[in-house]
């Protein structure tokens, strides 16, 4: 028998998802029969991402939002329980990247990776839960955080520590929501080519050294991630709720392999 995911009908919203691994997460979530909504800053890319699914047989709908304004995500909500019902599955997966030492980062600065990359997390959640609670159906949430949630590096900065929070975020709504049948995770993706950082692949001698430092040979595609997305929003992971899923080809692991050693020594 083959193995369904069971989310024919299940209405999901995608933040970000007129890119990357939002766009890709929505095709994933389009081609297991969901109803998706796409939602992005960016309401072209929105609209593209959610016309190629149609195209592909789907049903989805392109929103423009910004997660970082109250009233706009609630617009957004307004707009997609009446085009498609109440949302069942949220990807909070929008962030903006920003590399800055926060010695000599200006608090705007600051409050604005953090109103998207964090509160944003939190407005989408507010909004899409009491869609959820109010079907009576439950649900399920992932957020997207990213490894550098996990390990520090000079520069990550304020972006680091907003998916930082993010992680704390969920484990704290999936206390607060399963009461409601509603359970609350997080994908942490390590390198993933996607538009976002397309220039740094594309430079052959830092691709190969970055595909040199990952065990897995490579960098993850964006279906790497959508994959666990889909899976952690379905029913079939029903009874994972708080967790934090690492999706990094195995590169969290490898610090104690860099300790030097004198020669001749087994490793
Ligand atoms: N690519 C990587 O290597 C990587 C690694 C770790 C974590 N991540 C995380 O994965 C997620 C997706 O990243 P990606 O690489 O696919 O990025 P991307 O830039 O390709 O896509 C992000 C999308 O989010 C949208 N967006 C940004 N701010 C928004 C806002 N305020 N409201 C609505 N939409 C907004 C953008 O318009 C864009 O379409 C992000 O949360 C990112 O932090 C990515």
């Amino acid at each position: 028998m083959a193995f369904s995911l069971g989310l024919e009908g299940w209405v999901c919203v995608v933040t970000g998802a007129g890119s990357g691994i939002g766009a890709e997460t929505a095709r994933e979530l389009a081609a297991e029969g969901a109803w998706v909504a796409v939602v992005d800053r960016d309401g072209d890319s929105a609209a593209r991402v959610a016309a190629e699914i149609a195209r592909g047989g789907g049903r989805a709908i392109g929103v423009t939002a910004d997660v970082g304004q109250v009233e706009s995500v609630a617009a957004a909500a307004a707009q997609i329980e009446a085009a498609l019902g109440p949302c069942r599955v949220l990807v909070n997966n929008a962030a903006v990247r920003h590399r800055e030492e926060l010695l000599g980062m200006g608090v705007e600065a600051w409050n604005a990776v953090l109103a998207v990359n964090l509160t944003g997390a939190l407005v989408c959640t507010q909004a899409f839960v009491s869609q959820m609670i109010g079907a009576g159906r439950g649900g399920s949430i992932v957020h997207v955080s990213s490894i550098l949630g996990h390990h520090p590096q000079i520069g990550a900065g304020a972006y680091s520590v907003a998916k930082a929070g993010l992680g704390m975020l969920s484990r704290v709504l999936s206390l607060e929501l399963a009461p409601h049948g509603i359970r609350s995770n997080v994908v942490s993706p390590g390198f993933t080519r996607t538009p976002a950082n397309e220039a740094s692949y594309r430079d052959p001698e830092t691709a190969a050294a970055r595909a040199r430092m990952i065990p897995a040979g490579r960098p993850a595609t964006p279906a790497d991630l959508a994959q666990v997305i889909v899976f952690l929003a379905s029913d079939r992971a029903a009874y994972i709720d708080g967790q934090d899923v690492v999706v990094d080809g195995g590169v969290s692991n490898t610090l104690v392999g860099l300790v030097p050693r004198p020669r001749g020594e087994p490793t």
